[in-house]
């Protein structure tokens, strides 16, 4: 809330000089002027946030000021102050677009209330605003989304890689976008008109797998009564994307390192070989390289996927993405369910931006389809996300019996500070999550020396 530039339009001395005080008092850069002329001469100068001004003025009137200020810049904010028995000219100023009105005689409390909220609303609407203008301009790959450093690597690989023959291995966490990586690849390559053909390594047995890959010759089987050309055949010049690579079994291990060594596949029951282009792209959410050193991946294998690796790490190491990918999802299913949810909350920001992700953007795409279905608000609201994101964390046997945690007391200060993480240090919500009212939390983050 700090930074912001507010200029008070006040003639009274002692008023003008209050309002100047408590508003500075508050962190904001403060400037004030005795009457609309000078105060529309300031507006020219210094990009303002906020106008306070009062109605009554020597020259020009408060509502003049108002008209001009919003003709000269409508994203100033303008709270008008008028005398109590005038709430006709509060509602007409409103009209006239202020933001908010305050009736004398009113506390500096009240102020200070007034002020806050409206600039909040405002960071909330640009900020907004900003994540939508990042979406219609350059932080996309095809519909890959994310300003995060690390995404910006992922988008730099893809565009030096599409074009090459050479093999990609793509490594990441469930739900982190593998699929999609592998398919802005092959779409955006001069491969693009050849056939992409994805393959789920972990669907199937070994020898069907083999088969379905490589195919088969009639009598190769009981059951092959014909021949049958393999997936890498059909997709000649084109891409196969071998997806969950970490789980086949050591035969077609070997049968794979042949086939990408010198592009040589052999039908199941032939001695015939063939000679195929295929691009390969693998993808997997174990860590090879620990399969390796297991030995339950071959390391020769391993060597000849690995020549370009994209690795995607999971979106609570990328927080950054959040906000983008919420707003890119919001579009999409509010337009796909005919609802008119623009924006979400500060409240539902706060719980989206704090938790962990172990689905990572799936579970991010899920969970906002889910809230544009629920929400009645023109605004995503805590009230339409699911209870894993709004409930507090569940307190695990590791909490209860880890050598620091032994009295009742320290627990709760644990579970506190895990929820008032959660809520990032917002008391009112956190104490909704805890199930007690503010002043109760208050009174025992007193006791346990927590304020
Ligand atoms: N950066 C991103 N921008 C936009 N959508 C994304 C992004 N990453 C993932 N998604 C979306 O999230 C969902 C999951 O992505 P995808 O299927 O590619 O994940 P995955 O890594 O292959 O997961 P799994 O390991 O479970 O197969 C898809 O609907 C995808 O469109
Ligand atoms: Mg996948």
């Amino acid at each position: 809330m700090k930074g912001y530039k507010i200029l008070i339009v006040e003639d009274d001395e002692k008023m003008n000089q209050g309002l100047l005080h408590v508003i500075s008092k508050e962190g904001y850069a403060a400037q004030s002027v005795d009457c609309g002329e000078k105060a529309l001469e300031e507006i020219k100068n210094i990009q303002f946030d906020l106008i306070i001004s009062d109605f009554k003025l020597p020259g020009i009137s408060g509502m003049e000021l108002l008209k001009a200020t919003k003709k000269y810049d409508v994203n100033i904010l303008f709270v008008m102050i008028t005398a109590y028995g005038t709430v006709d000219t509060a509602v007409s100023a409103m009209k006239q677009g202020a933001e908010d009105y305050i009736l004398k005689p009113f506390d500096m409390e009240e102020l200070r209330v007034v002020v806050k909220k409206n600039l909040e609303k405002r960071e909330l609407f640009l900020n907004n605003l900003r994540l939508q203008q990042q979406l219609e301009k350059k932080y996309t790959f095809d519909n890959i989304i994310g300003t995060s450093e690390a995404m910006m690597r992922v988008f730099k690989t893809i565009n030096t890689v599409k074009d090459s023959k050479t093999t990609i291995l793509i490594q990441g966490e469930t739900g982190t976008g593998k699929e999609l990586v592998a398919r802005a690849i092959h779409f955006n390559s001069d491969k693009a008109s050849k056939p992409y053909l994805p393959v789920n390594c972990a669907a199937l047995n070994e020898n069907i797998l083999a088969s379905e890959l490589f195919g088969h010759v009639k009598g190769a089987f009981t059951g092959a009564i014909a021949n049958k050309a393999g997936l890498f055949e059909a997709a000649n010049g084109g891409t196969i994307f071998l997806d969950e690579i970490g789980d086949i079994g050591p035969g077609l291990q070997q049968t794979f390192l042949r086939a990408l060594e010198n592009g040589e596949i052999q039908p199941v029951g032939s001695f015939e070989r063939k000679t195929v282009s295929v691009r390969i792209i693998a993808a997997t959410n174990k860590n090879l390289e620990t399969k390796v050193e297991q030995g339950s991946f071959r390391q020769d294998l391993y060597y000849r996927l690995n020549v370009v690796m994209i690795d995607l790490p999971p979106l609570r190491e990328r927080r950054g993405d959040i906000g983008i990918l919420a707003h890119h999802f919001l579009k999409q299913y509010s337009t796909q369910n005919n609802k008119n949810i623009k924006r979400i909350s500060k409240e539902a920001f706060q719980l989206l931006e704090h938790y962990d992700w172990p689905g990572n953007v799936r579970e991010l795409e899920n969970i906002i389809e889910r809230a544009t279905l629920f929400e009645t608000s023109p605004e995503i609201t805590p009230g339409s996300l699911p209870p894993v994101l709004t409930k507090p964390p569940a307190v695990s046997d590791h909490d209860l019996v880890s050598k620091d945690v032994k009295s009742l007391e320290q627990l709760s200060k644990k579970h506190i500070i895990k929820v008032l993480e959660m809520t990032a240090q917002n008391k009112t919500q956190a104490s909704k999550l805890l199930g007690i009212d503010r002043s109760t939390l208050w009174r025992i983050m007193n006791r346990l020396n927590m304020n």
